[in-house]
């Protein structure tokens, strides 16, 4: 009776676990929350009649579901911005390799997670803005971050809070590249040179530089095309056409990089329609899909960005420094940035 219980568990998950892995769905994890993503996921399911279930919430919210599942997630994708929360991801060993030549072949090395677990399907620079009619265009002339120091800035930069990933993975980037010691140096006098206590999003940033109340602020690329777009309201595309946007480091590594990407999960129940969905992601169609609805710059060369964040130019000098290296710095950014004081 014993023995006739375990044959039938047994063949019952076999059967189970072949019955799902040729089900034509993929479970999909994303923090991102756009209307535009579900007709992305329909084009998808057209061309491969795989259907896509999408769980969306808070990245934060998404990544403690998935570490509570664990091995019984059915989650087969998960989809975030900011590569330091996806080497979270892949540090808890939630991830495995995509192992995919189109993925390799479409995405650079320094876009891609260790052993290529987790990839950039769509690029973002954290940039500059400023107030034209306060700052002259000399003064931005080959601005880098590490500028942002100089005491000629005092009292004259927004920027949001040390909590923020953005933040804290510009300032790993800035720790993999100059080291513990001469970022914190730097980031005490950055400190020193701000207009006002960090509040608000990136966006808050922009308006205060419209507004007059800092001269430049730092945020994502993406918020001028949303906000020039008019899907944040009036009040923030006016603010918009008040600012420009300047690609920092040009004349050194060039501007800060960072990926929405996309990682596979350890126990993805549909791995092979899960490689499929991320070869997808990086097509032509699907590329110029997520660059026009989210002001991001594409993946993919040939694909061209957004009108509304070409005209800032889309031709500027990229800094190479591995996106992985933002999860492996933020402990070291987090404590620097306490130390100094940015709150
Ligand atoms: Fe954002």
């Amino acid at each position: 009776m014993k023995l006739f219980t375990k044959i039938f568990a047994v063949l019952a998950i076999t059967f189970v676990t072949v019955g799902s892995s040729f089900a034509k769905e993929v479970n999909l994890y994303t923090s991102r929350h756009y209307d535009s993503d579900d007709a992305l996921y329909q084009k998808f399911t057209d061309k491969t009649g795989i259907k896509v279930n999408v769980i969306s919430g808070k990245g934060k919210a998404l990544m403690e579901r998935l570490a509570s599942e664990g091995a019984s997630s059915p989650a087969d994708v998960f989809i975030t911005v900011d590569a330091g929360n996806l080497w979270k991801v892949q540090k808890d060993g939630m991830f495995q390799s995509i192992n995919s030549s189109m993925v390799d072949n479409i995405v650079p090395a320094n876009l891609r997670g260790p052993n290529n677990e987790w990839v950039g399907i769509a690029k973002r620079s954290r940039v500059i803005y400023y107030n034209p009619v306060t700052v002259s265009s000399d003064e931005m002339e080959g601005l880098s971050y590490e500028d942002l120091s100089d005491p000629k800035w005092k009292g004259r930069v927004a920027i949001r809070s040390s909590g923020n990933m953005y933040n804290q993975s510009l300032v790993s980037s800035l720790i993999a590249n100059h080291g513990v010691d001469a970022t914190e140096a730097w980031a005490k006098d950055f400190v020193g040179n701000f207009a006002r206590k960090p509040e608000g999003n990136d966006r808050a940033q922009i308006m205060a530089v419209a507004n007059g109340e800092a001269d430049i602020a730092v945020a994502n690329s993406y918020y001028i095309g949303l906000m020039l777009s008019g899907k944040k309201g009036e009040e923030q595309q006016s603010a918009a056409r008040k600012v420009e946007l300047h690609f920092p480091g040009q004349n050194g590594r060039g501007a800060h990089i960072n990926v929405s990407g996309a990682g596979l999960l350890k126990n993805a129940p549909n791995k092979g329609n899960a490689v499929k969905f991320i070869e997808f992601l990086l097509t032509d169609e699907a590329q110029s899909h997520i660059v026009n609805n989210t002001y991001e710059f594409p993946m993919r060369e040939g694909v061209a960005p957004s009108d509304l964040i070409a005209q800032f130019g889309s031709g500027f000098k990229e800094d190479q420094t591995a996106v992985a290296s933002y999860g492996e710095f933020n402990p070291e950014a987090v404590k620097l940035m306490d130390r100094v004081g940015w709150q």
